[in-house]
């Protein structure tokens, strides 16, 4: 929990006892919970909506085991996968029936931990974006979290995709179909070297200037390219921001997607055609090395606290 927005240092570990089981939901034992960008974005005030109202707990996104439940379908014992939560930073968190899935047995604690923002946020954004089969998509930063989620959901619709990576993580894109491209000087000649045929859409999880210039470079129809990074540049540029944090940044059918990617997504990790690459676990009370190394800007694949 934080009680004061600021860097890693501000986040506290504390004991404190299991919260009682809601009337109208379940009571949760967090095996994993998933580290987002946004969470460090939160702790550090740049999403501050207002002052602090502390103590203040992090993560939204959790898989593990039902300890307690006042509802249908979900029993003590069970399995689940959750998301939209408040608090999955946790020994314990609660979740309603509309936040969370069982956890298929194929797919571990640490998979599930994974999947709510990141494969929620390409699931709806794909879609938004009206992306065909036999089309080719770019996507920007696409190694980390939303990027590898969102080139498989491109290639599962049929989608060719190219995306940017640093040159380490260019063998994890080609494993996952896609065709890398190193970001950096002379971006949009190596973008259009690798999609001779030209690009039909764009999701940028990068945010940088240098992304969002190449997008507009290269598609023509501004409601073709997408970030997910809100920033002054796309605005400039007449590009939609998706965000799932700020009112009004997406619509209700567009939220509604986010939530149906858990289930989907799950389903297609147990069937072995998705992959959630876990690239650092950190025990729970090294949750400021988790923001450290989430803040580096070099993620690949996803951070994931034990407790
Ligand atoms: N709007 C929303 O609802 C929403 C939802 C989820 C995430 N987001 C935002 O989207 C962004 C990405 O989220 P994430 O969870 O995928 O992050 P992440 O897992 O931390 O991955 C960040 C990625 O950015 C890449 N990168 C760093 N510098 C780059 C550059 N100059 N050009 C291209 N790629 C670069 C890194 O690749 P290399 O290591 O290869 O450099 C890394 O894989 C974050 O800003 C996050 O806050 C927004």
């Amino acid at each position: 929990m934080i009680n004061r927005y600021g860097g890693p240092e501000v986040l506290e570990v504390v004991p404190v006892e299991p919260p009682p089981t809601p009337p109208d939901g379940v009571l949760i034992e967090v095996r994993a919970a998933g580290v987002n960008p946004f969470d460090t974005k939160i702790r550090s005030g740049a999403r501050a909506a207002g002052p602090l109202v502390a103590p203040l707990r992090l993560g939204a996104d959790a898989a593990g085991v039902v300890v307690g439940s006042s509802i249908r379908g979900f029993a003590v014992g069970d399995a689940v996968i959750a998301r939209g939560l408040t608090g999955a930073y946790a020994t314990h968190v609660t979740a309603t029936p509309d936040l969370l899935v069982h956890k298929p047995d194929g797919v571990t604690f640490e998979q599930g931990a994974g999947i709510g923002v990141p494969a929620g946020t390409a699931y709806q954004v794909l879609r938004s974006l009206r992306l065909a089969a036999g089309e080719t998509l770019l996507v920007h930063a696409g190694s980390g979290g939303v990027g590898q989620a969102a080139i498989q959901f491109a290639r599962h619709r049929g989608a060719s995709v190219v995306a940017t990576a640093s040159r380490p993580n260019h063998e994890r894109l080609t494993r996952l179909g896609a065709v890398p491209v190193a970001y950096g000087a002379g971006l949009l000649d190596r973008i259009r070297a690798a999609a001779p045929t030209g690009v039909d859409a764009v999701l940028d999880a990068a945010g940088t200037d240098e992304a969002l210039d190449a997008s507009v470079a290269l598609v023509a129809d501004r409601s073709r390219i997408a970030t997910i990074v809100v920033g002054a540049r796309a605005a400039e540029l007449g590009i939609r921001a998706h965000s799932g944090f700020r009112p009004g940044f997406i619509h209700p059918w567009e939220r509604e997607l986010r939530a149906e990617a858990l289930g989907v997504t799950a389903d297609l990790l147990n069937e072995g055609r998705f992959e959630i690459e876990v690239g650092a676990v950190y025990p729970l009370d090294r949750v400021a090395d988790a923001h450290r190394h989430s803040e580096s800007g070099h993620v690949r694949g996803k951070i994931v606290l034990v407790p």
